[in-house]
């Protein structure tokens, strides 16, 4: 098996990357990355050295270098979670996330699609696995609704409209061409690496370095959690026993308003940094919310669990003191991806392809 898996250098990508490389040492890992500034491989130092594992260095929204790669390599299978991946972002350069997440799918699904139809056996055998959000589904207003496999979509920011467009192009090619795609939605990740442009890495950040916690709008928005580790599980499940066409949403039953999730991170941080308690939560900060906020998100994972026998591993509590514990224990991450060293920092220690 080789496997081509893009945005591996990135928060989730990382966690897919060195689930696949340790667990399936017969097969060949090759990890696309363009290293924008959310992709870093010290987030893989781990397992550079793995005789199953490649960098390759190299952008989704070039066509020609994703051609040649494919004709190159004769990959067996692509798992794809490259993309531009901040709301915020979105909201300020909305076109950069049409051309790496609608663009850049595009021409994977064109570079695949090219290479599998000329070769030997055709598609038998291929897989193309695309990594997405719940965002896709909008936002759910009804307290006793859940996101599904059947929800209409209805994306509200430029971000989660690329999204949605990238799964429709997906699903697109497995109708049209007859490409074996399989796809998963997913909700909020978090755990080690995650880039502290997010909630649950800024805020420990900010407790950590006395700062101003922002909380957007009356922090009465809800997201669902899952640990990082449980994803890459997740995405291990559906890659190999995913029936092709299907879709698969993951989710951690795990709802929190962000306000009362900011609570909590305080006092594990007050705890850990022994400070009296109640000293972090005086750094919380209502500031303008954002643009077109999206209210609750939660999704009903019964698909994945019934069909493919996945479940989450971690309650969020425990998950919650693994990831401060890896923050507060991995300063020189933190200062790097911070400072924005950190590409010149690994610079040179990788050669381009
Ligand atoms: P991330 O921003 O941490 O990482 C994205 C990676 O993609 C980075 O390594 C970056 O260098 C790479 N990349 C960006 N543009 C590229 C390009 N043009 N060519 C090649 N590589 C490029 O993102 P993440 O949070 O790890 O998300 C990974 C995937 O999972 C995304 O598709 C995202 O939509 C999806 N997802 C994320 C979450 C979440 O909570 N973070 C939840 C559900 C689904
Ligand atoms: O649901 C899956 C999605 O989760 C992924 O597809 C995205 O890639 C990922 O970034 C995440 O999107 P969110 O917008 O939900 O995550 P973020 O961490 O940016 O924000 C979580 C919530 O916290 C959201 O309601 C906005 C709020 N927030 C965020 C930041 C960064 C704040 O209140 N203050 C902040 O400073």
């Amino acid at each position: 098996m080789k496997l081509l898996i893009t945005g591996g250098a990135g928060f989730i990508g990382s966690h897919v990357v060195r689930l696949f490389v340790t667990k399936y040492p017969e097969y060949q890992i090759y990890n696309l990355d363009a290293l924008t500034y959310a992709g870093n491989l010290a987030n893989l130092s781990d397992i550079e050295q793995s005789p199953n594992y490649t960098f390759i260095k190299g952008d989704i929204t070039d066509a020609k270098f994703l051609e040649d790669m494919f004709a190159e390599m004769s990959f067996d299978g692509v798992i794809h979670l490259a993309a531009e991946s901040h709301v915020d972002r979105s909201i300020t350069d909305p076109m950069s996330f049409v051309m790496t997440n609608v663009v850049g799918t595009v021409n994977l699904l064109n570079a695949a699609k090219n290479s599998w139809k000329d070769s030997a056996s055709g598609f038998e055998g291929k897989r193309f696995y695309h990594v997405s959000t719940d965002e896709v589904y909008g936002s759910l207003h009804n307290p006793e609704d859940f996101f599904t496999e059947e929800t209409a979509y209805d994306p509200q920011s430029p971000y989660s409209a690329s999204k949605a467009a990238s799964d429709h192009f997906v699903r697109a090619y497995g109708n049209t061409y007859k490409l074996p795609v399989v796809l998963s939605n997913c909700s909020n990740n978090y755990g080690p690496n995650h880039f502290p442009e997010k909630l649950i890495p800024l805020m420990i950040h900010n407790i950590q370095t006395n700062k101003p916690l922002p909380v957007y709008g009356k922090g009465e928005n809800v997201r669902d959690w899952l640990f990082v580790v449980d994803h890459a599980r997740a995405i291990d499940a559906v890659f190999h026993t995913g029936k092709p066409g299907e879709t698969y949403n993951i989710g951690g039953f795990n709802e929190w308003k962000n306000i009362d999730l900011v609570h909590l991170l305080c006092q594990i941080m007050d705890r850990k940094l022994d400070r009296p308690e109640g000293t972090s939560a005086q750094l919380i900060t209502y500031v303008t919310d954002r643009a077109g906020h999206d209210l609750r998100y939660a999704i009903d994972a019964h698909k994945i669990m019934n069909e493919l026998g996945w479940q989450p591993s971690l309650q969020f509590e425990e998950g919650l003191e693994k990831t401060v514990d890896w923050f507060l224990a991995n300063q020189e991450w933190l200062d790097n991806v911070t400072s924005g060293n950190y590409q010149s920092y690994y610079q040179g220690m990788y050669a381009n392809r």
